[in-house]
């Protein structure tokens, strides 16, 4: 089997007033299954633009070149629909400020069971709400929360405030901690 992910001479780019700033040229990169690759360089060298590239959430300026194969599809000819299978199931982006990433009005609960929800749509799974509690409630013993049927219950400030960074950190990794390495 080939390998996970294939990024092949990748091109991106950002139109802007000044003209087009290029960001990344010519990147090859090759990520096999369970394999844990981690991308180094100085703040504005392009790091976040390749995640975005990969999750194709790259803001609507962006130009875009190259292949990305992840098993063999190449995620820059897919459809925007085709894609939304793609993202959630199998490809994630953990986004680098956690604390903007959950909404303070809303439980964690409601929060971690729309996650559980999008994923079991997206992977043509029927919904079901008792499902979606379970996973959350896995999700958080996962990570060794203590009384996570209590944590459902908070909202994200409660949480923030009771704990360090971290565990708003851990709270969002749960949409990410699922991808299959198998
Ligand atoms: N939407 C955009 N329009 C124009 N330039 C952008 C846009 N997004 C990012 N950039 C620029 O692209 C470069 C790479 O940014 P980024 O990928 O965020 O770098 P890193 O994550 O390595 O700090 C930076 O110079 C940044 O200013
Ligand atoms: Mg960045």
């Amino acid at each position: 089997m080939g390998m996970l992910l294939s990024i092949r001479d990748l091109y991106v780019g950002y139109r802007t007033v000044m003209g087009t700033l290029h960001v990344l040229d010519d990147v090859n990169l090759d990520i096999d299954r369970g394999e844990i690759v981690g991308v180094v360089g100085e703040s504005g060298s392009g790091k976040s633009t390749l995640g975005q590239a990969i999750a194709r959430v790259l803001p609507g300026n962006a130009v875009v070149s190259g292949k990305i194969m992840v098993d063999g599809v190449n995620l820059l000819e897919l459809s925007e629909k085709e894609m939304e299978k793609y993202r959630g199931t199998t490809v994630f982006m953990v986004l680098q400020n956690p604390f903007t990433s959950l909404n303070p009005v809303k439980t964690v609960g409601y929060q971690l069971m729309e996650a559980a929800r999008i994923r079991m749509e997206r992977s043509g799974e029927k919904y079901s709400e008792d499902r979606a509690y379970e996973m959350a409630i896995q999700a958080l013993k996962d990570l060794r929360f203590p009384d996570p049927e209590i944590i459902m219950l908070r909202s994200a400030p409660t949480l923030r405030w009771s704990d360090s960074e971290g565990c708003a950190c851990n709270v969002v990794n749960i949409e990410a901690k699922d991808i299959d390495c198998g």
